[in-house]
């Protein structure tokens, strides 16, 4: 055990990391030095995000171009470890905007919050007409924290009392609806919820209500956001369906349906098919400095809105048409965050032309249904592997420490095998070795 390992300086904390975990190991060291930013003020503020930061974890931030969505075009940025995901998403989005792109909406940016409370009284009617008394209440002692919102077309929605007794006992909430415009909103909703809870305390105080007091469990917004949604959709005719497949446009467009139908359907594919999709989603999420944590638990509790967890796309084949969409919760900020502070979400946002928020879900949306195109394409037709395998081909030279040349060879060598693990490393062992691979 260590005590006050937060106040530590940097290099303390590293010290004792080395002496504990890495036997004074001083590579240890380098390896945490080495991705330290040589700009000292760049580094103290990517040390200023968290807390105990001993470096910095680089991830790779690709970008996807020609994404056309409702007739713009866009150079998608999107952060990800994951090899193909970049690659899918590129070229989904240029088969697609030869045939007029992505069609997309926001359907609505409502984000809800609670004020979660016990009240040990019987008489709920009574309890009722006390929180409808003091409505205005909650909006007036709130003005400070909202008036900038307000300016900017945000704000409260509506506050409403909500019975859970039947779930816990002596259990209601205060549930509260906001537009926080171009925010996440996340501080601003749960200032207003502590706020909202302050007020419920010291006015049922001055009633005669028995009792004439609550107790506050909780104030937190909530990551499920299933009124805050977008729905992106492209169709064209089912004869366009051909493009590298072998199969005809109206077989290989069947065969995709049905691979939908089945994760409509069946929850141990659902999963897996909604990963896919979030391969996109998260890592625009993660370029843009947006929290994916927030997406992800909202995606797919939304997944199973209907009491069974299910596919956030969805296809249909009608009077010729092949139509494929997807429709799901994405609460995003374009400000606030490390919008302003990051200097690669800097250069994510100016890249995507500062976009809105409700524009940054439809890019978002857009990018998670192309990525779940391109892999419902591969697995219908070549199976996955063979894409993934080449482009992770490089990844385990590169583990193996080839040589640009040693590269050059064994990625021809496999141009037109799907390569695994084995043989690739039986193949680098050979061309290491000397020998001239057949
Ligand atoms: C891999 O990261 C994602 C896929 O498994 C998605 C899918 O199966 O639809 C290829």
């Amino acid at each position: 055990m260590v005590k006050g390992f937060s106040k530590l300086s940097k290099s303390a904390k590293i010290e004792w990391l080395i002496d504990i975990y890495f036997n004074g190991d001083v590579g240890a060291r380098e390896t945490l030095e080495n991705y330290w930013h040589s700009d000292e003020k760049l580094q103290k503020i990517h040390d200023e995000f968290t807390e105990n930061t001993v470096t910095n974890f680089y991830l790779p931030m690709g970008v996807a171009p020609n994404f056309l969505i409702n007739g713009k075009e866009y150079a998608v940025p999107m952060v990800t470890e994951e090899s193909s995901v970049v690659a899918a998403a590129a070229k989904s989005a240029g088969f697609w905007a030869d045939k007029g792109g992505f069609k997309a909406t926001v359907k609505s940016t409502t984000k809800i919050g609670h004020v979660h409370f016990l009240w040990k009284g019987q008489d709920k009617k009574a309890l009722a007409e006390f929180v409808e008394g003091i409505k205005d209440k909650f909006y007036t002692e709130t003005e400070g924290i909202t008036k900038n919102m307000r300016n900017r077309g945000g704000g409260i929605l509506g506050i409403e009392l909500v019975d859970k007794t039947v779930d816990v006992p002596h259990y209601y909430q205060l549930e509260a609806e906001f537009e926080t415009c171009d925010s996440m909103g996340a501080n601003f909703i749960n200032s207003c919820l502590e706020k909202f809870a302050d007020v419920l305390k010291e006015e049922i105080a001055q009633t005669s209500l028995s009792p004439n007091e609550v107790e506050i469990v909780m104030c937190i917004l909530s990551n499920f956001t299933p009124k805050c949604i977008v729905r992106v959709e492209v169709s064209f005719p089912i004869e366009q369906m051909v493009e590298g497949t072998e199969m005809s446009a109206e077989a290989f467009a069947e065969r995709f349906t049905t691979a939908v139908r089945i994760a409509e359907t069946q929850p141990y594919r659902a999963v897996t098919h909604n990963k896919g999709i979030m391969n996109g989603i998260d890592s625009v999420i993660l370029a843009t400095g947006n929290d994916f944590r927030a997406i992800e638990a909202s995606a797919h509790a939304y997944a199973s809105k209907d009491g069974q967890y299910t596919s956030l796309t969805h296809a249909d084949m009608s009077d010729g048409q092949f139509k494929f969409w997807i429709e799901v919760p994405l609460a995003l900020g374009t400000v606030g965050g490390i919008t302003g502070l990051h200097p690669m979400v800097k250069f994510a946002h100016r890249l995507m032309g500062k976009p809105s928020a409700a524009e940054l879900m439809m890019i978002s949306a857009a990018v998670g249904l192309a990525q779940n195109f391109a892999a419902l394409k591969s697995l219908t037709t070549t199976g996955i592997q063979q894409g993934h395998m080449k482009m992770h081909l490089l990844n385990i030279l590169n583990q193996l420490e080839a040589t640009e040349e040693e590269k050059k060879i064994i990625v021809k060598h496999f141009i037109k095998n799907t390569p695994h693990h084995a043989e690739v490393v039986e193949a680098f062992k050979k061309v290491r070795g000397g020998e001239v691979l057949t």
